[in-house]
């Protein structure tokens, strides 16, 4: 296969969407619409990506910075045609001579990994300059219509300078390309502007091209859905919901079970194993992984996390953590990153976890903070157990070993130690290591005062 780079025009300001951001960061399931375009090239073997920004070029810098991967950053002052954002990376062109070029747009998150390389199959077979890849849709309107000579493309005609002939045409530009870029250098030479917008269009390189005597092939791409975008807050929202539900479509196919989808957006990177029940409300973000038998909802949040097998997560936030088989959490837990939860845990209401590790068989049942600890095996925490792990200016940890109980309500001040099979008496705050075996108790000697009320209370009135 000849080496390939890829283009991405993502200049476009994006009026409609009435953003302070540009639209390619517009998000779709949780991940900007950039984002999914530069997967699709990875996936096609593309690693070598010019990225054409415009408008806050500045935050579409700093969004391809976080990603793994080198690009290529052109800033295209004034938005002047798709010719023209091509232009502006003619120097980009120029260091991949010899190669193919895709050049594609930053707010088609739908376009496939499989339409690229099929229509790069058909652009190597078949030794064209310009492979355009088209779409066949019902209605037309604002698409430039492809007009065919047989197996080539006489040219691309945008709907502002089609003739009424012309416009019945249901054959679209889906504004995908591959180039020879030798052509494309060549062809955007001659590239003018004279047209109803005044603008460098990019499909005029192809009857260009052709005048300068080079094939141009056509790959009509499989399903219209590859052209889908969003120009405003509302085609945003459609497109959410498209991809949503065929996110949901996938996981039922693979066995995956969805008593309702009330309220269920799962990023398409997300995977579920068989048998596993989403209950409505589930969101689950980026990088999640999820085991088979489980049982995830209502109301659940996961974001870059592991969750294993025959897991109950109800009403749980959880980021950035590892949770292990047959563990119960749940409902209203918060579950904070770095937080590490071994098999057979069980964690009830009211929790929040936060970067510790909670070993095999122990219980966190009600109203406790376990936070910047590292907890053994079969350990019992009590109701209202918090881990006084800051002292304002910095955070320690709390060692429980295997086997402790931590009586209700005790406050454990970092750093401590409980030893193994330690016990704490109830009330207390522990600031000292208790030993393996010990009580390490630490609260007032409770006193009776007789008739203490009697007198205290004399006026008090009764409600019933
Ligand atoms: C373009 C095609 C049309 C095709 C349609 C498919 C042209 C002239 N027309 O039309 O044939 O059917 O796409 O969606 O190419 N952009 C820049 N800089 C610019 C102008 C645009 O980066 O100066 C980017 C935009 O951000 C956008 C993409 O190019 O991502 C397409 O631009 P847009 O103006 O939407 O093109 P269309 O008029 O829809
Ligand atoms: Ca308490």
């Amino acid at each position: 296969m000849k080496q390939t780079c890829a283009i991405i025009l993502a200049a476009g300001k994006g009026t409609r969407m009435k953003s302070n951001q540009p639209k390619v960061l517009a998000q779709v399931l949780f991940k900007p619409m950039l984002g999914y375009v530069i997967d699709s090239c990875k996936h096609s073997q593309i690693t070598d990506i010019c990225v054409v920004t415009g408008h806050q070029s500045e935050m579409v810098e700093q969004y391809l910075d976080g990603l793994e991967g080198n690009f290529t950053i052109v800033k295209q002052e004034q938005q002047k045609g798709t010719g023209h954002a091509v232009i502006c990376a003619k120097e980009f062109i120029e260091s991949h001579r010899g190669q193919d070029v895709l050049v594609l747009y930053g707010d088609t998150p739908c376009l496939d990994n499989q339409t690229i390389l099929e229509a790069h199959q058909l652009h190597q077979q078949q030794q064209n300059a310009i492979t355009v890849v088209s779409a066949v849709i019902e209605d037309p309107t604002g698409y430039g219509r492809v007009i065919r000579n047989g197996e080539t493309v006489e040219k691309i005609v945008e709907q502002k300078d089609a003739s009424l002939q012309q416009l019945e045409i249901q054959e679209i530009n889906a504004g995908v390309y591959w180039f020879a870029a030798d052509k494309l250098l060549c062809a955007l030479q001659a590239l003018t502007s004279n047209n109803a917008q005044g603008e460098y269009y990019l499909p005029d390189t192809i009857a260009i091209t052709q005048q300068q005597g080079n094939r141009v092939g056509c790959y009509r791409a499989l399903c219209s859905d590859i052209i889908r975008g969003a120009n405003s807050r509302r085609e945003l929202y459609q497109l959410n919901e498209f991809m949503r539900q065929k996110v949901i479509d996938k996981h039922l196919d693979q066995g995956v079970e969805f008593v309702s989808t009330d309220g269920v957006y799962i990023a398409p990177d997300a995977v579920i194993g068989t048998d596993t029940v989403i209950l409505p409300g589930t969101i689950l973000k980026e990088q999640v992984v999820i085991g088979e038998h489980c049982s995830i909802g209502p109301n659940t949040l996961i974001q870059r996390s592991t969750v294993g097998n025959r897991v109950t997560l109800n009403c749980v936030q959880c980021y950035q953590s590892k949770i292990h088989d047959d563990v119960d959490i749940g409902p209203f837990v918060h579950i904070r990153p770095n937080s590490e939860i071994h098999h057979h845990v069980h964690i009830g209401d009211f929790v929040e976890v936060k970067n510790s590790v909670i070993g095999a068989g122990t219980g966190i049942s009600h109203l406790t903070y376990v936070g910047d600890s590292d907890v053994g095996k079969n350990v019992n925490f009590g109701c209202g157990v918090v881990t006084v792990n800051y002292d304002g200016v910095h955070k320690h940890r709390c060692t429980i070993k295997d086997g402790a109980f931590i009586g209700c309500n005790t406050n454990l001040v970092a750093p401590v130690t409980i030893g193994e099979n330690g016990y704490t008496g109830a009330g207390s705050t522990i600031t000292e290591d208790v030993p393996a075996q010990a009580l390490g108790i630490a609260r007032a000697r409770q006193q009776i005062k007789e008739e203490f009320s009697t007198k205290k209370l004399a006026g008090r009135k009764k409600k019933v």
